[in-house]
């Protein structure tokens, strides 16, 4: 079998295939997502909402998200594991060295950090001392206090703009990767066509270059609410293996998402 590498991520992207995602945080599910051939799996922060059933992602810790790696690390074979640093563990460069080293140790490929153009030093340097990194724009929950709530971003035309800058700088830093999160689709479809980097959307439409969603959200088991554009494979499927196939086949056939899980 043939694993999946940030080439391998990119050589998607060129070719005009859609790469598919979820978030994962144990070794059983990371197993069963790998199997049915999903291309990446996250160990996101979201770990603090859907698993320990915080309000926002702020608690996790760096240990936290380290554990999770360690266990999807050992149920995956095939697939590309990035994992989130959490907040403030990246506030600094030599912080983030120091951190990023812990997730990559527990088996992680690939970080992520949350943040525009201020990171790119951060992430020249992580790239540069063997980390590689993944941007994430858009709505960052992370600053879920500075946005005062989980609200779209980049609606207006300024603020668009700066998303799209933001995103050129952190792959000209040395980013491999973009997640960009709730945008409206017309944005999504902008920097994916700008940027040489694989765009992965959640909530930024169809047009990006693959899709994430959280896995607890995609089988409809989220202890809180359901955003607008996740979706219920398992309600539609009835079954965990179906609903994962469905929603990659979904993905690789431009089905999901359609404009009732996109921003206009
Ligand atoms: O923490 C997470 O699950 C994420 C995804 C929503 C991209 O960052
Ligand atoms: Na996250």
């Amino acid at each position: 079998m043939k694993t999946v590498t940030v080439s391998g991520l990119l050589a998607k992207k060129q070719a005009g295939e859609k790469i598919t995602a979820l978030t994962a945080y144990d070794a059983s599910f990371a197993k069963m997502f790998d199997e049915q051939g999903i291309d990446a799996m996250l160990i996101g922060d979201s770990l603090g909402m859907v698993l320990q059933g915080e309000a926002d992602t702020l608690p996790v810790t760096v240990e936290d998200i380290a554990y999770h790696t360690r266990a999807v690390r050992r149920g995956t074979q095939r697939a590309f594991v990035l994992a989130d640093m959490p907040f403030m563990s990246y506030s600094t460069p030599p912080y983030a060295y120091r951190n990023a080293a812990t997730l990559m140790a527990a088996g992680a490929s690939m970080v992520k950090l949350e943040g525009g153009s201020w990171l790119a030093e951060t992430v020249t340097g992580l790239v540069q001392r063997g980390v590689p990194v993944c941007a994430h724009l858009g709505l960052t929950p992370q600053s879920v206090h500075v946005f005062g709530g989980f609200k779209v971003q980049g609606r207006e035309q300024d603020k668009a703009d700066t998303l799209l800058k933001e995103a050129l700088a952190l792959q000209e830093a040395g980013a491999q990767l973009l997640v960009l999160e709730c945008v409206p689709a017309a944005l999504g479809k902008a920097v994916a066509d700008k940027l040489t980097i694989p765009v992965i959307g959640i909530g930024a439409g169809k047009d990006t270059d693959g899709q994430i969603l959280v896995m607890h959200d995609m089988f409809g088991i989220s202890a809180n609410y359901m955003p607008k554009f996740s979706k219920n494979y398992l309600a539609e499927t009835g079954d965990m293996r179906k609903a994962v196939k469905k929603y990659i086949d979904d993905v690789h056939a431009g089905e999901f998402p359609s404009a009732a899980h996109s921003f206009e």
